[in-house]
């Protein structure tokens, strides 16, 4: 029997769902069951990342152990897969993984054991020890190199994260190195000979000229004295692993790497390689360290790793729990179905792009897309069945003798017109799948909707069943029409396999213990015309009750999510949250400040940003108007723009800032605006910074720009009236 295997990130244990962790559960619930009606035999992982020093401080914060406080979270995080249908109860993941689980331990001192047997592609020892000395972001577990911090304004103090614009740990202590420098090349190999291994395509490019850039040796342990709640390094228990190397190995420890109890109850062998989804926040992660493990430990690679984008507020700022703007899954389901919150993430967010994510919008789509779209022609083809039919499937067929009668009332007589025109959709429809378009697969799934609805309101059966002459061309039009939910209720079973298996249920095919589910039924073996004549539908009951939008706006906005249309969110708290001490001090309450662009800047992309608790950044010291004047910010405008070969973060920008000759200026945005988007547009520069060299181009200023979002996306600050280059800011 075929297998397949997916995965979803395991969640920091340090604070609670929201819909950023809701969306990716979705995504591999839907690519299990659609696996699963396809009769392979499908293992579903998801599960918490308990280990590190982020863990361990926000332990220490509420007054717990480390294990305490993961066990906390984990609850929240089961109560939320049970409440959004994901857990195993419900048909959705295999495993809860937590790596805190004794297995998890063993199975990860094996594959240290193999590496730290390995030789690199270069003959070098895969693990050696040495002594790390750099900075570190403990909501990012990650080392940081000089482009991913900025520079405190003080001497002697920290650098602070780019992502989370918290103060970085130093380190400065002994540890062991993988060495990763030696696996580029492989590694870019593997990229080549496998051209699906990271997707979408864009990711894949990033990843590739990360790579290409040379890759530094990493770190990966940290003194037991300094991160003792971790994994020890095997014979080296003074040591404890880091987290990531640890944490990505979740994926095989969990199926039977290293463990052979979990071998007998899962299977390592019977399952891996994975698909891993990932946010493409922590790409990097998964498509260039986790790769370089398997190399030295000889394990075969994952099947691909697919990255996804963020969701973003209605302003476009990336929801997390540290900017105070995330959706709150207790809200999502007090007031929409399950059903139209996993249709709406699936349907909204154009898969591997970020998506905005609005109420109103989730409201507007459950209204046109659900309660009035699959929802009324479920309900209005059920309703007329029973009405005109006895509540039994009528027969589709057009007798001869009625078909001239069947042309007249506005029906196409040859039935292959629909079921030619469902089989194709349903092949899109399962292409688009393949290679995650959601957003595609559903757009085809309503053309259906659309075009069953127009037969029924073309062909009017209201009319049809006054007349006994067109008794047929009313059972035509109703058959068609029911056959058509069937095959909708197979296609979109694993998007909303409740709502569809209530829909089966009211068509009456759910009726016998043994009678095949839509999860059981595969969308490509769907045959037109074997829903049978006579088959006594159930109970007609409404499914997706339109929702009262002004009402819900506003005892949503009562409850305090407030992300109104402007953006503005404010820090109110859902139940969870309020109980949890983790929403209390300074945990994640930071709100985003305007910053500059360093020349220098990576802008952040291919980092990790965690929702982790992050320390609160506001005005800490003022200077007076005289330190202001210091700087001197001029109107300039940028002449060309270009991106500098083999630094894929910085942009050359020529900026006319009223002197003689332009301005050349390195700004670190390049992940953010392409070249062309620059050209012509005025922006805000200081021009008596000292110029500095970078990547061998002297820059001669900086640009303003806005950071935000924990990615610090920077958003270039420009003017909406006609200034003339170099006029001065003040
Ligand atoms: N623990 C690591 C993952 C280790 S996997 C071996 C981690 N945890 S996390 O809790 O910070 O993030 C988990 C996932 O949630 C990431 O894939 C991240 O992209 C995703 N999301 C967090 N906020 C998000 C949005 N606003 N939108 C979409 N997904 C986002 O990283």
């Amino acid at each position: 029997m075929k297998t397949f295997y997916v995965t979803t990130p395991i969640y920091y244990a340090n604070s609670l769902p929201h819909l950023g962790h809701l969306y990716t559960m979705i995504v591999a619930d839907t690519i299990a069951r659609h696996k699963r009606q396809q009769g392979i035999e499908t293992f579903f992982l998801t599960g918490t990342d308990e280990h590190g020093i982020n863990i361990e401080r926000a332990a220490q914060r509420n007054g717990r152990t480390p294990k305490e406080q993961a066990d906390y979270v984990v609850s929240y995080f089961k109560k939320m897969t049970s409440e959004f249908s994901l857990d195993t109860e419900h048909g959705g993941y295999d495993i809860f993984m937590r790596t805190s689980e004794p297995f998890h331990y063993q199975g990860v001192s094996e594959l240290w054991r193999h590496i730290a047997r390995a030789k690199t592609p270069k003959g070098n020892d895969a693990i050696y020890k040495g002594h790390y000395e750099g900075w570190f972001c403990a909501a990012c577990a990650e080392y940081k190199t000089e482009d991913e911090y900025a520079n405190p304004a003080k001497a002697g103090d920290p650098p602070t994260c780019l992502i989370h614009e918290t103060l970085l740990d130093r380190i400065s202590e002994d540890s062991y190195f993988f060495r990763l420098a030696d696996y580029a090349d492989a590694l870019l190999d593997l990229y080549k000979s496998r051209p699906d291994f990271v997707q979408p395509e864009s990711r894949k490019n990033e990843v590739r000229s990360f790579v290409a850039g040379g890759l530094q040796d990493l770190s990966v342990s940290r003194l037991r004295t300094s991160v003792s709640w971790g994994v020890p390094v095997p014979d080296d228990p003074e040591h404890t692993m880091y987290v990531w190397f640890e944490a990505l190995t979740n994926y095989i420890t969990a199926i039977g790497y290293g463990n052979e109890e979990r071998e007998r109850a899962v299977g390592f062998e019977k399952f891996w390689p994975a698909l891993h989804l990932v946010g493409k926040d922590i790409l990097r992660f998964h498509a260039v360290y986790w790769p370089a493990f398997l190399l030295a430990a000889g394990v075969e690679q994952p099947r691909a790793i697919v990255a996804h984008g963020m969701w973003l507020d209605p302003v476009g700022k990336k929801m997390s729990k540290t900017l105070g703007n995330t959706v709150e899954l207790d809200v999502l389901n007090r007031y929409f179905p399950i059903d139209a919150i996993r249709y709406f993430c699936l349907r909204e967010m154009v898969f591997g792009q970020d998506g905005r994510f609005g109420y109103e919008a989730l409201i507007d789509r459950t209204n046109s897309d659900l309660a009035s779209g699959l929802g009324n022609l479920s309900s209005r083809t059920l309703t007329m069945i029973a009405r005109y039919c006895n509540g039994r499937v009528p027969s589709g067929f057009i007798p001869e003798d009625k078909l001239l009668l069947a042309k007249r009332a506005g029906l196409d007589t040859e039935e292959t017109a629909i079921s030619g025109f469902l089989e194709h959709a349903r092949d899109q429809f399962l292409q688009h799948l393949e290679v995650f378009a959601f957003s595609k697969a559903l757009e085809t799934a309503w053309s259906v909707v659309a075009r069953v609805d127009k037969m029924i309101s073309d062909a009017k059966p209201w009319d049809l069943a006054k007349d006994e002459n067109q008794k047929q061309t009313l059972n035509a039009v109703l058959y068609r029409a029911a056959e058509t939910l069937r095959w909708l209720c197979v296609l979109l079973f694993p998007v909303m396999p409740k709502a569809t298996t209530e829909i089966w249920n009211q068509l009456g095919l759910g009726n016998s213990a043994d009678a095949p589910t839509p999860g059981r039924i595969d969308p490509a073996k769907l045959i037109w015309g074997e829903l049978r004549e006579d088959t006594t539908i159930g109970e007609v009951k409404p499914l997706f009750p339109r929702i009262d939008k002004a009402k819900t706006m506003k005892e949503i906005n009562e409850q305090g999510q407030r992300i109104d249309a402007a953006g503005n969110s404010d820090q109110a708290s859902s139940t969870a949250d309020a109980q949890s001490p983790l929403a209390s001090g300074s945990a994640g309450e930071s709100t985003p400040t305007p910053s500059i662009v360093e020349q220098s800047a990576s802008g952040g992309s291919g980092q990790h940003a965690t929702e982790a608790d992050a320390g609160a950044v506001g005005v800490t010291s003022f200077i007076d108007i005289t330190d202001f004047t210091k700087v001197d910010l001029r109107v300039g405008e940028v002449l060309t723009a270009e991106r500098i070969p083999k630094a894929d973060k910085l942009l050359l920008l020529t900026v006319d800032i009223g002197e003689e000759k332009p301005r050349q200026i390195l700004a670190g945005i390049a992940q953010f605006y392409s070249p062309e988007q620059l050209l012509g547009r005025k922006i805000a520069v200081v021009a008596n910074l000292k110029p500095r060299k970078l990547r061998g181009h002297e820059s001669q200023g900086m640009l303003l720009a806005a950071s935000v979002g924990e990615e610090g996306k920077p958003v270039i600050a420009t003017f909406t009236e006609d200034v003339p280059n170099g006029a001065r800011l003040k």
